[in-house]
């Protein structure tokens, strides 16, 4: 039987889209974490399917909500996020050794939401006469991955504490665009992935703090520091404040967003 964490880079490697977010759903949370193991970093990580093409973030042009077609390109462009937040869950889980259990079930959890989200929105998109990988997408997720691979803290305060926490802020417009086009299917699916992402940013806050204060690192200055070494993007509003406090951002960091 392998290892909790041995399990996560299975799934990590895997390049079908659709097994690897069953493979997620299906992981076996009694399976021993096996904290201290050092796992070496395989080739070939992650695993992705031939398609979608992987192009620039601004070859990517914003598309018409009028048309079938365009609500697709967004969907897709939402179920992409899914496959590679099943990805950056499920990473964090093998790579960082000698954490505390809790820290590894608790992502493993995540990886089991963001699984789902993904096969929500990819079934949606089947409804639109579309498949997950007709589109282009960017790879710009993934690449904030490697370049906090070396290091717990920033993964946590560039991965969960701002890109997911962008997807806490872009998540109302996007559900109003496509509601406003009628599609409300899709907002409802909106709805559950915020529900959901608002506790995976309060997971990422709870690390990074525990992190911080183990390091004796005080967590506003050290994530400044940290956004600026890794080029985190730029935090631009409107905010949603509401979701960012309940995912366990302080008053302080709240009031620095303003
Ligand atoms: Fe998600
Ligand atoms: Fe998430």
């Amino acid at each position: 039987m392998h290892s909790l964490r041995q399990q996560a880079l299975q799934i990590v490697l895997q390049a079908s889209p659709d097994l690897k977010a069953a493979s997620a759903r299906s992981l076996d949370e009694q399976a021993a974490v096996d904290a201290d193991a050092v796992i070496a970093t395989p080739a070939g990580i992650p695993g992705r399917p031939a398609r979608p093409e992987l192009v620039g973030h601004t070859d990517l042009k914003p598309r018409s909500m009028r048309t079938v077609e365009g609500r697709a390109a967004l969907i897709h462009a939402l179920a992409h996020i899914e496959l590679n937040a099943i990805d950056l869950a499920l990473d964090i889980v093998w790579r960082f050794a000698g954490m505390p259990e809790a820290f590894y079930r608790q992502w493993i959890v995540v990886a089991k939401e963001e699984a789902l989200h993904f096969e929500l929105l990819r079934d949606h998109l089947r409804t639109l006469g579309f498949a997950y990988g007709g589109f282009p997408a960017h790879n710009a997720l993934w690449d904030m991955a490697e370049k906090t691979q070396h290091d717990l803290l920033a993964r946590l305060a560039i991965v969960p504490r701002t890109l997911e926490a962008r997807g806490l802020d872009a998540s109302p417009p996007i559900k109003a665009k496509l509601v406003g086009a009628g599609d409300l299917r899709a907002g409802a699916i909106l709805d559950l992935i915020l529900r959901d992402e608002i506790g995976h940013v309060a997971v990422g806050n709870f690390w990074y703090r525990q992190q911080c204060a183990q390091r004796g690192l005080d967590p506003i200055a050290t994530y400044a520091e940290l956004a600026e070494r890794y080029r985190a993007p730029r935090l631009r509003g409107p905010f949603n404040i509401e979701a960012r406090r309940a995912a366990g951002f302080s008053d302080e960091e709240l009031a620095l967003l303003a």
